[in-house]
């Protein structure tokens, strides 16, 4: 197979910094912070990585977090993301992070957002990928906890671009969070939100209207409603869907059985991403590869989900213009390479 879908110019909209410490990262910044992980090796702690739902890998990945204590733990750890991201035809990065899993283990918000900014720079200096910041509230915590971490994030000036939600989602609706979402909004800060990942399509409606997001994370379980399934498409909302985490978090049983490709028929802004890659076993190329595979997209619909990861993103539309026409011209390159 071509390396067509690996190399094509994308832009990652949905990626958990945290998310992306792979295991010897994590066994290294262990060592280095004095603290010992219940795992034997890098090794075995791969091999713990299989998972029945969801809240049995935000265990495990909480677990994970703990290991991160100082700036330069954020700095490593967004830099080696950024590294792997380049190999992947990543030219932009909407990266989201969760503080609020630092700041109860007594790591100041500065140290976060400093270490994670200082990386997304030089990132775009050493790999030419342009990036944003989105922080997540935990949904699982009170509305108030998110309150007080937004004025955290507020106190350190223009770092952050949007807000998002993330976690446990069954039983945590977005309308939880709607006053927060608005403070937000009064700050100049845009929203996303997790939702019909493993709950219904109400908290998608709820993500839309209450918290007016942007774009819906993951949002696969839309297709149980035909009505949203038409405002989506109407209205071109982006779906950042998360491939190979939704066959490891057995949202579907198997990648064959993704929707994906439905939903991309169906004319809705459908994008690929990676998630918590260092967890479910691929960055974004390798989501791109593997639903190219396992769904039988043909080149004109990678194409289509490379244009519409620049098209969902918060970049100006002159950034958006100039990324589209990279993707126009490699796959012009490509083409040419295979007729001739
Ligand atoms: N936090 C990290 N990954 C997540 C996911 N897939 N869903 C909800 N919260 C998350
Ligand atoms: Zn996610």
């Amino acid at each position: 197979m071509s390396d067509f879908a690996r190399r094509i110019p994308k832009a990652e909209l949905h990626v958990h910094i945290e998310g992306t410490l792979e295991p010897e990262l994590m066994f290294e910044l262990a060592q280095r912070n004095g603290l010992t992980l219940p795992y034997l090796s890098a090794q075995a702690a791969r091999e713990a990585h299989t998972f029945q739902n969801l809240q049995a890998f935000l265990d495990l990945y909480y677990a994970g977090c703990s290991v991160l204590r100082t700036e330069g733990d954020f700095f490593e750890l967004t830099r080696a993301y950024l590294a792997r991201a380049a190999g992947q035809g990543v030219r932009h990065a909407e990266v989201f992070f969760d503080p609020q899993t630092h700041t109860v283990r007594g790591v100041p918000m500065e140290a976060v957002v400093h270490g994670i900014q200082r990386a997304l720079q030089e990132g775009e200096a050493r790999f030419g990928i342009s990036s944003r910041l989105i922080l997540c509230f935990l949904r699982h915590l009170p509305e108030q906890a998110a309150d007080q971490t937004l004025d955290q994030a507020l106190a350190l000036g223009n770092a952050i671009t949007a807000v998002g939600l993330d976690s446990s989602e069954a039983g945590n609706p977005p309308s939880r969070f709607q006053r927060v979402f608005e403070r937000a909004a009064d700050a100049g800060l845009l929203a996303v939100a997790h939702a019909g990942e493993e709950g219904p399509p109400e908290y998608i409606w709820e993500a839309l209207d209450l918290l007016h997001a942007r774009r819906i994370d993951h949002g696969v379980r839309c297709a149980r409603d035909e009505r949203l399934m038409e405002r989506l498409a109407d209205e071109q909302v982006p779906l950042t869907i998360c491939p190979l985490s939704n066959v490891k978090l057995r949202v579907f049983a198997s990648l064959e059985q993704h929707n994906l490709r439905w939903l991309l028929e169906r004319g809705l802004l459908v994008t690929v991403n990676s998630d918590d890659p260092a967890y479910f076993g691929g960055y974004v190329a390798d989501n791109f590869e593997a639903v190219e595979e396992a769904l039988g997209l043909d080149q004109d619909q990678v194409v289509t989900l490379a244009k519409n990861s620049f098209l969902a993103s918060f970049l100006t539309p002159d950034e958006k213009a100039r990324q589209l026409q990279e993707v126009d011209r490699f796959n012009a390159q490509a083409s040419s390479k295979t007729t001739s």
